[in-house]
C-alpha cells in the first residue's frame, strides 16, 4: 500500500487519529487527511498536516476563491480509505450518497477499498436507522469494523467508543489485505532444532515455531511466495506455504543454503541450537552410563553464513537475550551482517519461547532501537513486515 485517505468526522474519537495516521506514515505509507467541518472543531487540520507533511483539506471550495478543490486528484493512486471516526451523521450521508461536503463528496467518488468506523453514543448506534445505513454500506463492499465496549465521552457506559488506533491499522490492513510483498521470494525459518544424543534423547529448547509461522502467515497473506523451514513443532503449515521440515541445525542449514539464492528476504525466526553432543550413539545409551561426560560441538551459525553472502538480500535475525539485550543483539547484527535484529529479553514476562506475546525491540543497521509493546505474535509479525517493507522500497 502507498497512499491512504483518512477521512475524519466530527465526533469526539478524532482525538485518537492522529496515532492512526501515524501508524500509516511510520509504515511509509503517504497519508492524505480529509476532514469535515466538525471534525475540525474537536481537532485541529495542522496536527494532522504536521504529522502527514500533506495539506489537510476541509472545504469544497479553498479560501473562499471559488476554486473548487478537484477532489478526484487527492484520490489519484489512492489504495485505501478510512473514515474514522464515522458519525451518524456521515454514515447517514454515504448511505444516501450525499454529497455536500468534501469527504462525503470523495467517498463517493473513490473507487478504492472503503474502510469505516462507527463511532457514537450507545443509543445512536443501536438506532434503526444508524443499524440500517451501517447494513446498507456493508452490503455495498464497505468494511466496517465494530466499536469496542467501554465508557463512552456522554458518561454512559456501552458499545459505540472507536477502536485503538493500533487495531483500526491492523483491521484496515486485513480489510484491505496488502499485496505489498506479492511474487517476493522469501525464506522464513522457524521452531527449534534437535540435536540427537541417541535415537530417543536430544538436546533442544522450547520454541514452539509460533513467530516463525506467523510470520510465514502475514508474508503469505501480502502476496510473498514463502518457503518455511522448520524445525519439529506442532502448527499446521499457513495455506499456500512451502514447508520443509527438518530436525537438526545442519538440516537447516542445507535446506536454507539451497533456497537462498532465489529469495530475496530472509527472516530467520528460528531456536537453531547452538551445540549438538559431539558424538551420538546408534543404540539408547544405558541408565548405568549417567556418570558419562557429555562432549558437546559447536553446530555452524547459518546466519552467520548467510551474512558473509548478502548481496542486496535483506537479512533479518531474532535473538533471544537473558542479559544485556541490546548491546548483544547489536553485535550480532554486526557480526551477522543483519539489516534488522529483533531482540526479546526472556526474563521479561509474556516475552520469548512458548507465549503467545512477545515484547521486542528492532535495531537497525544504523543502531536505531525502536521499542515495541506487549503484543500478539501473529500481530508482530505484520508489524515486523511492515519494517521490512520499508527496506524493500529503498
Ligand atoms: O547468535 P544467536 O544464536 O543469538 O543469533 C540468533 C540468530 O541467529 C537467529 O536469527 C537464529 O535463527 C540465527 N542462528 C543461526 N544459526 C545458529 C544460531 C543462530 O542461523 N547456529
Amino acid at each position: 500500500m502507498k497512499k491512504v485517505i483518512i477521512g475524519v468526522t466530527g465526533g469526539i474519537a478524532a482525538y485518537k487519529v492522529p496515532e492512526l495516521a501515524r501508524l500509516f506514515v511510520r509504515s511509509g505509507i503517504d497519508v492524505q487527511v480529509v476532514m469535515t467541518p466538525a471534525a475540525a472543531e474537536f481537532i485541529t487540520p495542522l496536527t494532522f498536516q504536521t504529522l502527514t507533511g500533506n495539506p489537510v483539506f476541509v472545504e469544497m471550495y479553498g479560501d473562499r476563491t471559488g476554486e473548487r478543490v478537484r477532489h478526484v486528484e487527492l484520490l489519484e493512486n489512492a489504495d485505501l480509505m478510512v473514515i474514522a471516526p464515522a458519525t451518524a451523521n456521515t454514515l447517514g450521508k454515504m448511505a444516501l450518497g450525499l454529497a455536500d461536503n468534501l469527504l462525503a463528496t470523495l467517498y463517493l467518488a473513490a473507487d478504492c477499498p472503503v474502510v469505516v468506523i462507527p463511532s457514537m453514543n450507545v443509543n445512536m448506534f443501536k438506532h434503526p436507522a444508524v443499524v440500517s445505513n451501517i447494513e446498507l454500506l456493508q452490503k455495498r463492499g464497505c468494511h466496517v469494523m465494530d466499536p469496542d465496549q467501554g465508557e463512552l465521552a456522554c458518561g454512559v457506559y456501552g458499545s459505540g467508543r472507536m477502536p485503538e488506533p493500533y487495531d483500526i491499522f491492523n483491521f484496515a490492513r486485513r480489510a484491505v489485505m496488502i499485496k505489498d510483498y506479492q511474487g517476493i521470494e522469501v525464506l522464513v525459518t522457524a521452531g527449534p532444532t534437535r540435536e540427537p544424543l541417541d535415537p530417543v534423547r536430544y538436546i533442544s529448547n522450547p520454541s514452539t515455531g509460533l513467530m516463525g509461522f506467523s510470520l510465514a502467515r502475514a508474508l503469505s497473506d501480502r502476496g510473498a511466495l514463502v518457503t518455511l523451514v522448520s524445525g519439529p513443532t506442532h502448527l499446521t503449515a499457513p495455506a499456500g506455504v512451502r514447508l520443509v521440515k527438518v530436525n537438526t541445525a545442519a538440516e537447516m542449514r542445507e535446506a536454507v543454503l539451497s533456497d537462498y539464492s532465489k529469495c530475496r528476504i530472509i527472516y530467520k525466526a528460528a531456536a537453531v541450537s547452538d551445540f549438538r553432543p559431539a558424538e551420538n550413539w546408534d543404540e539408547k545409551v544405558k541408565k548405568e552410563k549417567a556418570s558419562m561426560t557429555l562432549q558437546l560441538a559447536s553446530n555452524p551459525d547459518i546466519l552467520l553464513e548467510l551474512g558473509k553472502n548478502k548481496g542486496n538480500k535483506i537479512l533479518v535475525g531474532f535473538a533471544a537475550e537473558t542479559e544485556d539485550a541490546l548491546q548483544n543483539a547489536h553485535d550480532k547484527l554486526v557480526n551477522k551482517n543483519l539489516d534488522l535484529i529483533i531482540v526479546n529479553n526472556l526474563k521479561e514476562p509474556g516475552s520469548g519461547f512458548a507465549v503467545n506475546t512477545n515484547r521486542v525491540s528492532i535495531i537497525d543497521r544504523d543502531g536505531k532501537v525502536e521499542e515495541i509493546p506487549l503484543m500478539e505474535k501473529e500481530e508482530l509479525a505484520h508489524l515486523i513486515l511492515d519494517r521490512t517493507a520499508v527496506l524493500l522500497k529503498k
